[in-house]
């Protein structure tokens, strides 16, 4: 490893009960979310992590392209939930809602959740997620979970032009590079605690949490929907995950799929 990390020094002090202890660890892989699908197709148990220090083809949400330079933490969580298969989305707030809190607690970052699963600070994208499942007859096989964190590098540096205004990274914020062994293993612990709730208690305790970060709710937004550009107050987030936006005209509508941006004229 170049920067020194070691599956062995991820592990060491991990207060996880399950998740994470198994790690497959590689210096550059095209994604380690393919990877982590391929594990889990070969049997790869849940918890079972892939990261790498890069990836060459990282994939972001709508096929978009997910850069990932040396020093941030590129990861994905394999999870075999025993839920329907229209609950798996939901995933993606649980895993939202880890991220934010282990940023806030280890940082003191003024963390923002966006719907459905972007993490920003002051604005701008810190961390996205991406969640990919595998179904088989109406079940969910596994479901694997993606987490892209910009962590040691300058944004400046290491992204190209287009990202710098959007985006940013801990080392950004911070002035200086953070330790990523312990960031890893508190998002770990973060997540297991989150994961377990939301399989005994369902999504409503955690997105009253996700929702003390989410900055958007009571703005003016406007949500790509497909092909579609819809304005309005976005007014809550229900326990199904969908987004509540009230149009100009008052109509309400539920968007279960899309993207916001906020700070645009309805
Ligand atoms: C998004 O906001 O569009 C989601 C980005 C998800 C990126 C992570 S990095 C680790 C994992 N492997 C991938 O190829 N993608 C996810």
């Amino acid at each position: 490893m170049s920067n020194g990390l070691t599956v062995d020094r991820f592990q060491e002090g991990l207060q996880t009960r399950w998740l994470g202890r198994n790690i497959f660890f590689a210096h550059s892989v095209a994604s380690t979310n393919v990877w982590a699908s391929e594990l889990a197709k070969l049997g790869a148990t849940e918890g079972t992590i892939a990261i790498a220090d890069t990836q060459t083809a990282g994939r972001g949400r709508l096929s978009r392209r997910w850069f990932s330079p040396e020093g941030g933490l590129w990861f994905s969580i394999i999870l075999k939930p025993e839920i329907d298969v229209g609950k798996a989305p939901l995933l993606v707030f649980v895993s939202g809602l880890a991220v934010a809190k282990t940023l806030r607690d280890l940082y003191k970052l003024s963390v923002e959740t966006k719907w459905p699963n972007d993490v920003l600070v002051k604005r701008r994208k810190i961390c996205g997620i991406l969640s990919e499942m595998k179904t088989r007859s109406k079940r969910v096989e596994y479901v694997v979970i993606g987490i892209g964190l910009n962590v040691n590098f300058s944004v400046k540096k290491a992204l190209p032009e287009e990202l710098r205004c959007n985006v940013t990274s801990i080392e950004d914020e911070l002035g200086k590079k953070v330790k990523l062994e312990k960031l890893f293993q508190t998002l770990l612990e973060s997540f297991e605690t989150v994961y377990e709730s939301f399989i005994l208690n369902g999504l409503a305790p955690a997105i009253i949490e996700w929702k003390k970060f989410a900055s958007f709710l009571g703005k003016n937004v406007e949500v790509a929907v497909e092909d579609e550009k819809v304005n309005g107050l976005a007014c809550d987030v229900d326990d199904n995950g969908a987004l509540i936006l009230k149009l100009k005209d008052g109509i309400v509508r539920r968007i279960l799929v899309g993207d916001v941006s906020v700070g645009v004229n309805p």
